[in-house]
């Protein structure tokens, strides 16, 4: 069986690389990792974490590029891929542009499409905008669907998805963090507080960014305990108002985004996270850090509902108070970092390869459904 797997983005790349791990374990499996380049810096520095490259580069991105010209250059690109490497089927994950353009590139190849990260939803088409869009198309492209959860695999039932297609794996980003992250190791009391901050969401660009950047910059003025690491994305749109409001702020460092595997292991000893990122969510609740998300809603309502996350929208003067309420009250601050991981249990990429194998017909059975303590 040869898996084509297209991926153009860092999250894409942090969550299939387990897969790809995964599917080049199998006798008689080829996996070939198509590289859209999306981004052309976050993605080879991301595969690089576990020892990947990609096969095959489209090399797409250009500064400041648009939905449509991503979209026209990914479809482009995958159709002369396709019909050269001739694969038995194609893998994409999640809701970014490349996601959208490679699925569909594949359908009109005539070939199989299995999603990653299948059956997220907000409910809102223009939130986050656009990916509910690109990951409600790219499950009408499927023709597998991997879900990570029981709730995301109820989503697919709800918009009439055929049940049989539907395996319910956990996420495979969870996976990835486990095998980078090490042990959780907060500082000791009367230390610093570590938080960490990372936001990019295009419906945040502007003045959102600028509302949540005073936010921080209000909570280091309030507290002289308070140090920031702010992982800054290479966005222009992100780095213009990031960079106006808290640029040369004592005790906030803006640094270049740091390889997985490094952030991972400075989640681990931080004390607060403040993201809008679908996956830093996930990953924040693996490691047992809190998790204040910068938006006002969420397609991951497992890490609300589990309390691992508190959704505090981009209102600076709630992110400061939010933030200090939680790093003043140790029984709240317990109560989240105890939650537990509600979307994964390091065991998806391995439920992703099997119910692959039995899709496609070669295994006879599928695997286990993943089980998350919270169902709805
Ligand atoms: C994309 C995804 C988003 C995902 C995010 C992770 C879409 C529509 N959005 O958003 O779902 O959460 O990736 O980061 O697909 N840039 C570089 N080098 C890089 C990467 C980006 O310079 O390695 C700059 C470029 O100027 C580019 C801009 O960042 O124009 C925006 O990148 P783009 O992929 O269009 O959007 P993201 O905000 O990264």
């Amino acid at each position: 069986m040869h898996v084509a797997l297209v991926l153009g983005t860092r999250p894409e790349a942090t969550k299939l690389a387990p897969v790809i791990l995964a599917l080049r374990e199998q006798a008689g499996v080829e996996a070939t990792v198509i590289s859209t380049g999306q981004h052309r810096e976050l993605l080879p520095q991301t595969l690089a974490v576990f020892g990947l490259r990609a096969d095959v580069d489209l090399a797409v991105m250009a500064a400041r590029q648009t939905l449509t010209q991503i979209t026209t250059r990914v479809l482009d690109g995958c159709a002369r891929v396709f019909a050269e490497l001739r694969p038995d089927v194609v893998l994409v994950h999640g809701d970014t542009t490349t996601t959208l353009a490679g699925a569909l590139a594949a359908f009109y190849a005539g070939l199989p499409v299995g999603h990653v990260e299948a059956g997220l939803r907000t409910g809102d088409r223009w939130s986050p905008f656009p990916e509910e869009m690109n990951r409600l198309l790219a499950d009408r492209l499927a023709t597998v669907h991997f879900a990570p959860t029981a709730l995301a695999a109820a989503n697919l039932r709800r918009e009439g998805v055929a049940a049989a297609s539907v395996f319910v794996t956990g996420n495979t980003g969870i996976d990835a963090v486990r095998m980078v992250a090490g042990p959780r190791r907060r500082r000791p009391a009367g230390s610093t507080r570590l938080v960490l901050v990372e936001a990019h969401r295009h419906e945040n660009l502007g003045e959102p960014m600028a509302r949540i950047a005073q936010g921080v910059v209000a909570l280091v003025r309030a507290r002289g305990d308070v140090e920031v690491e702010w992982s800054l994305h290479p966005n222009p749109a992100v780095q213009q108002p990031v960079r106006r409001v808290a640029g040369g702020e004592d005790r906030i460092s803006l640094i270049d985004p740091p390889a997985f595997d490094v952030w991972a292991r400075r989640m681990a000893e931080a004390d607060v996270l403040l993201t809008d990122s679908g996956g830093m969510q996930e990953e924040s609740t693996a490691i047992g850090l809190p998790v204040l998300v910068l938006r006002g809603e969420t397609e991951r309502p497992e890490v609300i509902a589990s309390g691992a996350g508190r959704l505090v929208g981009t209102e600076s003067a709630r992110i400061a108070s939010e933030t200090a309420r939680l790093l003043d009250d140790p029984a709240a601050y317990a109560r989240m970092a105890e939650a537990g991981c509600a979307v994964g249990d390091g065991q998806a990429a391995r439920r992703t390869v099997e119910a692959l194998l039995y899709h496609m017909g070669h295994a006879a059975q599928a695997p286990e459904a993943f089980a998350s303590a919270v169902v709805d």
